[in-house]
């Protein structure tokens, strides 16, 4: 069965740097004969987790809106690519929101005590793609942090990130060729279950 890979764009612009990165990636994806699928959150309704706590008790988001979509495909899914632009130094708010709706997740697995994936034990990975419009020593240190929780609540092992500095107007990343090419790169490697299989995550971070 063809592994599947799902891309989550969440900057809110259309064919923006994080977003050509990301379909670089599933192209490269595609080219090892994944099954890949591409939702940009910004096409989606995603209301915020308004901190009722009702999740505590079934696991489950009190709030009805696309999240359920997501949440079934982001439990699915064998690989997750997630692209952000960098804003104040952190995923950008459309992501931000995504991710803090994951609450009930955390709540199902850590309150409740039930395990989330349903056969335990599944090669599930993930990656990070982040693109801010500056350089400086810190600027990826929150994303690693977040998208850390994040994966670890999905079940899924954090392996790689692609960060890419000054890289600022819309679409300007097509001028950085070996973002791009990185980006399809990191993409392939990801779909195969021998390569990136470190602790850690690997690292591409681009100038
Ligand atoms: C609200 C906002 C906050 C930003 N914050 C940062 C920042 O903290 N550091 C930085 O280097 N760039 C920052 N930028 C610039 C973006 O990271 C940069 O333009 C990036 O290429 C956007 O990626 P995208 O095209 O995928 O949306 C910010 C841009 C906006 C609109």
């Amino acid at each position: 069965m063809a592994v599947k890979v799902l891309g989550i764009s969440s900057s809110p612009r259309l064919k923006g740097n994080s977003d050509l990165l990301l379909r670089e990636a599933l192209a490269g994806a595609e080219s090892a004969a994944a099954q890949v699928e591409y939702i940009r959150l910004s096409d989606l309704n995603i209301s915020p987790c308004v901190e009722c706590n009702s999740c505590y008790k079934t696991g489950k988001c009190g709030i009805e809106d696309d999240y359920q979509m997501v949440m079934s495909k982001m439990l699915d899914a064998d690989r997750l690519i997630f692209a952000t632009p960098i804003f104040f130094m952190n995923v950008c708010a459309q992501a931000k929101i995504l991710i803090d709706r994951c609450q009930c997740l955390w709540a199902h697995k850590y309150v409740l005590n039930k395990p989330l994936i349903t056969g335990s034990g599944r090669d599930r990975r993930a990656m990070v793609i982040a693109v801010g419009g500056t350089k400086s020593k810190k600027m990826f240190e929150s994303i690693r942090l977040t998208m850390k929780y994040y994966f670890d609540v999905l079940d899924m092992r954090y392996v790689a990130n692609l960060f890419v500095n000054k890289v600022d107007d819309c679409g300007e990343i097509k001028k950085h060729p070996l973002a791009m090419k990185e980006a399809y790169r990191l993409g392939s490697e990801l779909v195969a279950s021998e390569t990136l299989p470190s602790e850690k995550p690997i690292d591409v971070e681009l100038t």
